[in-house]
């Protein structure tokens, strides 16, 4: 036995204090019977390792370098790819929702290999089991890496790293995102309270809408400070805008900078002073028309996908964007992304959860960027920082008895 590594019960409760969820057992290492009494209380796997280990991000100095460039040039830096660091592989995502948006996160996800076990969770019996099947078939093929599994129970999301909500029901033709608050905030409130509990680790993604609201009532109702409560709605809104710049511009998504600030709703702020194509401002490459054009395009961008659908709403773009921001979060990606956050002061705003360029890292918000606006970008923002808190407000407000 001598030289053989004997693993016990103070082992495998060092990685779950060190939020593990799984412990690395060398071939020929010794466990203990405490140790696997342990592992199975704290819900720690016992995996025979050497395990295929996610790198660490080691600091390059490149968020430090793109932080400085906002603060002196006049240009909004795209994300890009991280150069001389490799990014973290997740350990266990879980995807609250197995609807369209949900699905085709669970499918972008398992095809990048991004996290070590994707759980997909839904109530609609059979549903989540049934794409996690679908998924692990497909493997055989995609050679994914990932371990995908479904449920209808939410105590599947146990454990899990990242948790993505995109449970609730979509819009239908002629609603607005406001009009789901009162059903998606009871389901809403539902999932945060197992979170809280079964993930209480977790940085949570929400994609219910109406999005702001549903971000805050997860706020509230996990208690998680706010760098563990995240919004993804500006990184779709943004996308939208820059494809309507490029379209417009007849140049490449690729060519355009942009981004959309405040809500996820009519009072977004698509930010016309910093966006740039082919590196110049919009005046110099489209008329004023063309610029009011293209952020109209993008505020009825997911109604025009509802009214044509019928039933559901987008849900190819919203994955995407979902999958930008997990790769923020696990370091694929540099830069500011944005993302709606509780704001406490920032752009002059408190109390409020708002879309907002920010720096994501393996524990969510870093750093929230502040970038220089001009006036009515200034005033729209602070309009729809109103507009989220009178519809949070009118939500809050107790119910008049029937007559
Ligand atoms: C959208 O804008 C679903 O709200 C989402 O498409």
């Amino acid at each position: 036995m001598a030289g053989r590594r004997v693993i016990g019960a103070e082992h495998v409760e060092r990685a779950s204090r060190r939020g593990r969820r799984h412990l690395e057992v060398l071939p020929g290492a010794i466990v203990t019977d405490s140790a696997r009494e342990s592992a199975a209380r704290l819900r720690i796997a016992l995996r025979t390792g050497p395990l295929d280990r996610p790198a660490v991000p080691v600091p390059d100095g490149t968020a430090a370098l793109v932080r400085g460039l906002y603060r002196r040039g006049a240009k909004w830096m795209p994300p890009g790819r991280p150069r001389g660091r490799s990014p973290v592989r997740l350990g266990r995502l879980a995807l609250v929702g197995a609807g369209g948006v949900g699905a085709n996160v669970a499918h972008l996800a398992a095809n990048a290999g991004l996290a070590e076990e994707i759980v997909v969770v839904d109530v609609v019996p059979g549903l989540a089991e049934a794409l996690a099947l679908d998924l692990v078939h497909a493997s055989g093929l995609t050679r994914s890496r990932s371990a995908v599994s479904g449920g209808a129970d939410l105590a599947l999301a146990a454990g899990a790293d990242v948790v993505v909500v995109t449970a609730g029901r979509p819009r239908a033709p002629g609603m607005d995102r406001a009009d789901l608050r009162e059903a998606n905030r009871r389901t809403v409130r539902a999932v945060a309270e197992t979170i809280r509990t079964a993930a209480p680790g977790a940085v949570v993604i929400v994609v219910s809408n109406p999005l702001d609201e549903m971000t805050a009532e997860m706020l509230l109702a996990t208690g998680f400070p706010r760098e563990r409560v995240l919004g993804m709605a500006g990184t779709l809104d943004s996308a939208r805008f820059r494809e309507a710049l490029a379209r417009a511009a007849g140049a490449g998504v690729d060519e355009v900078e942009a981004m959309v600030l405040g809500c996820h709703g009519p009072e977004m702020v698509p930010v016309v002073s910093r966006a740039r194509v082919r590196g110049a401002p919009l005046e110099r490459r489209l008329s004023r028309a063309q610029i009011d054009a293209c952020v109209e395009r993008t505020v009825a961008a997911g109604g025009q996908v509802v009214a044509l659908r019928k039933t559901g709403s987008a849900s190819i773009a919203p994955a995407h964007a979902v999958v930008e921001v997990l790769d923020h979060l696990r370091g694929a990606r540099a830069g500011a992304v944005p993302v709606s956050v509780r704001l406490d002061g920032e752009y002059g705003l408190e109390d409020v959860v708002l879309g907002v360029p920010c720096l994501l890292g393996p524990r969510g918000l870093v750093e929230i960027e502040e970038l220089p606006l001009d006036e009515s970008e200034r005033s729209a923002l602070a309009c729809a920082a109103a507009a989220v808190r009178a519809r949070i407000a009118e939500g809050a407000r107790p119910e008049a008895p029937a007559s």
